[in-house]
């Protein structure tokens, strides 16, 4: 592991540029920082993108799996970097040395996404760990999704939180993208148990399948996504984005 994340999180504390110190807070675990590197290893990533970047750890993760390829590059946004984390995110960058890959806006992420496409860049991994609003997560993977290539990977955090959930049941309902990895947290056996057996009301008395919500007649658990999962990444399978879905394709979700 990079000796400065390592510290990090050995110590957990973190400096500003100005030297002032706080403890380490909010940041991904352990085990996702080594699934999101083993996802920019599935992909072969060498150009990554990241939504939410507070005091780096994620970033220093992601940095970590593409340094030392050529070409290498990392794009980060966060709007509230000075105004509530004292550049201490930017801080970690460079000490970690990897501050010639990283290209940071300080800006939401929905103002700088259609910027990038804009500007034709294309990336093969993307992690959004940002505001977990349903609407600004969708809008973050409507953008994401145009830049990202096919066979390329978007992971999001805290994927049990209601907003993302129903983000991600959108993309796997909707869109050409599959579950690859996942971090299962409060997995409950208990509602598993009922999604099963709600779908199986539903198959034997098709008429009864409209009263149902379709987060229960058709369980996350089917697409190996598991209720309750902390972590869920999903790989780009094709390119769906225009022309190919008539224009009254929709699944509910
Ligand atoms: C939970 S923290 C990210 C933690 C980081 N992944 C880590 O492991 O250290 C979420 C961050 O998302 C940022 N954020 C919230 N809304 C955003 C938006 N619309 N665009 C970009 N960043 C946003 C917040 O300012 C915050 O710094």
């Amino acid at each position: 592991m990079n000796p400065f994340l390592d510290s990090v999180l050995k110590t957990r504390r973190v400096r500003s540029p100005q030297g002032g110190e706080r403890e380490l807070g909010s940041e991904i675990s352990l085990d996702e920082g080594y699934l999101l590197q083993e996802a920019i290893q599935l992909t072969q990533a060498v150009t990554t993108l990241e939504i939410g970047l507070w005091y780096g750890v994620s970033t220093l993760f992601i940095c970590e799996a593409i340094s030392g390829k050529p070409g290498a590059h990392h794009i980060v946004m966060d709007p509230n970097q000075f105004r509530d984390c004292d550049g201490i995110g930017l801080n970690n960058v460079k000490e970690a040395g990897y501050e010639n890959i990283v290209e940071f806006y300080g800006q939401s992420s929905h103002i700088v996404l259609p910027q990038l496409e804009l500007k034709g860049v294309k990336v093969d991994f993307a992690f959004v760990d940002a505001s977990h609003l349903f609407d600004y997560t969708l809008l973050e993977f409507f953008y994401i999704d145009r830049i990202l290539r096919t066979g390329g990977i978007i992971a999001f955090d805290d994927a049990s939180m209601p907003g993302v959930q129903k983000v991600i049941r959108f993309i796997i309902t909707n869109r050409c993208y599959k579950v690859v990895q996942c971090i299962p947290a409060s997995a409950s056996w208990k509602q598993m148990a009922k999604h099963r057996l709600l779908k199986e009301v539903s198959r034997i008395c098709p008429p009864l399948k409209q009263l149902i919500r379709p987060e229960l007649r058709e369980p996350d658990i089917d697409r190996g996504f598991i209720p309750g999962a902390r972590y869920v990444a999903l790989r780009k399978e094709a390119d769906d984005s225009e022309d190919t879905r008539p224009w009254h394709f929709y699944h509910d979700f």
